[in-house]
């Protein structure tokens, strides 16, 4: 896999990896502070591919700090490059995987927007524990949420598109539903604009997506541990510090999602 194909990239300061962040027992990392204006809005995108919705949205939110986190090294060089060519001084691209800084890293209520467009489906049974959107990550997900914090989600697989559902279902005491609104910078007829959808289009496949919206403190600590829908775990809404763990980088050696 060779997003470049022979071209040398350099990802300068914009590209980021895993030497970047603080030894686990350092305490959490704040992504802001790797910004000139780290008070201003900040957005997150998982899985950024080639950077595609990075670089056309932050051109039209310059007052809004983005955070591209990309854990295939070919695509991760391949954003950060293009990143350092247009010189988007509010955009980084951390090599990672984003499920773990999260889970370890990030503090709480830091992010407006999480960004997760097509992300990969892992279709097998035995593989769908690898797909981004899990109960615990959604738990992390609402914790890294400033209020009214929005997660859009995208997919044009219909399968993964029903595990959102029914996880959206599961996790209600953390998030309600609301339509998605494309960005800006979409396209006419795109739901976001991104590479793999422009792909995706040009074979026909339809597309789906929703927003979750976290929901204020009070309403998750009220419906903490109630059903809401099925079973719900019972740390869910509690949006208390969760300490970096002594762990390593369990999965960013290059896995086939297929
Ligand atoms: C199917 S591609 C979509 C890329 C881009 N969002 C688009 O729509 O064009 C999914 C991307 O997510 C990345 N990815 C999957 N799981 C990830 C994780 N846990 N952390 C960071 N990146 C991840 C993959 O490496 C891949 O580049």
């Amino acid at each position: 896999m060779d997003p470049a194909r022979g071209k040398i990239l350099d990802v300068g300061t914009f590209g980021l990896n895993q030497s970047h962040l603080p030894a686990h027992d350092a305490g959490p990392f704040d992504p802001r502070d790797l910004f000139a204006s780290p008070k201003n809005l900040f957005e997150m995108e998982i899985g950024t591919g080639k950077g595609t919705f990075l670089v056309q949205q932050a051109v039209r939110q310059p007052d809004t700090n983005f955070l591209g986190i990309e854990w295939t090294a070919e695509f991760w060089r391949y954003a950060a490059d293009r990143v350092r060519r247009r010189e988007l001084s509010n955009i980084r691209v951390l090599h990672t995987d984003a499920t773990e800084l999260c889970r370890y890293w990030l503090p709480d209520e830091i992010a407006t927007v999480i960004h997760l467009y097509f992300s990969d489906p892992w279709p097998k049974t035995r593989h769908n524990k690898r797909r981004v959107v899990q109960d615990e990550t959604l738990r992390h997900f609402h914790r890294v949420l400033k209020p009214e914090g929005e997660l859009r989600l995208v997919t044009d697989h219909v399968e993964l598109w029903k595990w959102y559902q029914e996880h959206a279902e599961r996790n209600a005491n953390l998030f309600h539903i609301k339509p998605f609104l494309s960005p800006e910078s979409a396209r006419e007829g795109e739901m976001v604009g991104t590479n793999f959808e422009r792909k995706f289009a040009r074979e026909g496949r339809p597309f789906m997506a929703m927003t979750l919206v976290k929901r204020q403190a009070p309403m998750a600590a009220r419906l903490s541990g109630q059903s809401a829908g099925k079973s719900v775990g019972n740390s869910a809404g509690n949006s208390s510090s969760i300490q970096p763990n002594p762990r390593s980088f369990s999965r960013l050696p290059d896995q086939s999602p297929l």
